[in-house]
């Protein structure tokens, strides 16, 4: 489990199935998610989950984010680990709407970046959001998150044509803005960049 200052992030169960159905199928939520349009069967999501569980992939993984009391708010993950190259993408979603804006998914984050860093040595984490999705690009930018790119009217949601944004942190940025310390710090200097 890794632990965070409000939530705790723990390997998910076949017992989560019941809430991921509940806000994977709830366009209130996938609404703000830059894939999932269809809705999803019981059986698609178990199946998805029992995966996680039986194989579990060593270049995407999922994590429960669960409040100090173990209450299951949502999933947090990095997809497409490369390893040589030291990148992944951060994908969230808090799926317990009446608990957006209260700091849950930045404290998250922060503690998936301390582990990616600081444990995994990956060098970049970069994510995509749309455009409309205010509270989660605030939410990315106070971690440090910087906009680097941006395709315009890229995406359909809801009837309108999205910006995609592309957002991205380095390793030595995470652990400055932290007050944190490790080797992962000077990858970005010996890159060249
Ligand atoms: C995006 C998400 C993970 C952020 O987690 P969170 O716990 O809500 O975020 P935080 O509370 O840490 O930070 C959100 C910030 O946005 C602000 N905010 C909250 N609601 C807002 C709104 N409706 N409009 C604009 N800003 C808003 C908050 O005030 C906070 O900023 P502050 O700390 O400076 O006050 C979560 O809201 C979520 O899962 N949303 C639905 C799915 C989603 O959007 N996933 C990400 C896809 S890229």
């Amino acid at each position: 489990m890794l632990t965070g200052k409000k939530v705790n992030l723990r390997a998910l169960e076949l017992s989560d199935l019941d809430n991921n159905m509940m806000w994977i199928n709830d366009r209130e939520v996938t609404r703000w998610l830059v894939s999932f349009t269809w809705p999803t069967s019981r059986k698609t999501e178990e199946q998805w989950l029992t995966n996680r569980l039986t194989s579990p992939s060593a270049t995407d993984r999922v994590l429960a984010i669960e409040t100090k009391d173990g209450t299951y708010l949502g999933n947090i993950g990095l997809h497409g680990i490369d390893y040589i190259s030291g990148v992944a993408e951060l994908g969230i979603v808090i799926g317990r709407k009446e608990q957006w804006g209260k700091g849950y998914g930045s404290d998250a984050i922060r503690t998936l970046l301390d582990f990616a860093f600081r444990d995994l040595r990956l060098r970049k984490i970069f994510l995509r959001v749309l455009g409309n999705n205010i509270r989660a690009q605030k939410c990315y930018s106070k971690i440090g998150f910087k906009e680097v790119g941006r395709l315009k009217a890229h995406q359909l949601k809801d009837g309108n044509f999205e910006d995609l944004i592309y957002m991205e942190i380095f390793a030595e940025e995470f652990l400055a803005l932290n007050g944190l310390t490790g080797d992962a710090a000077c990858d970005k200097r010996e890159s060249g960049i």
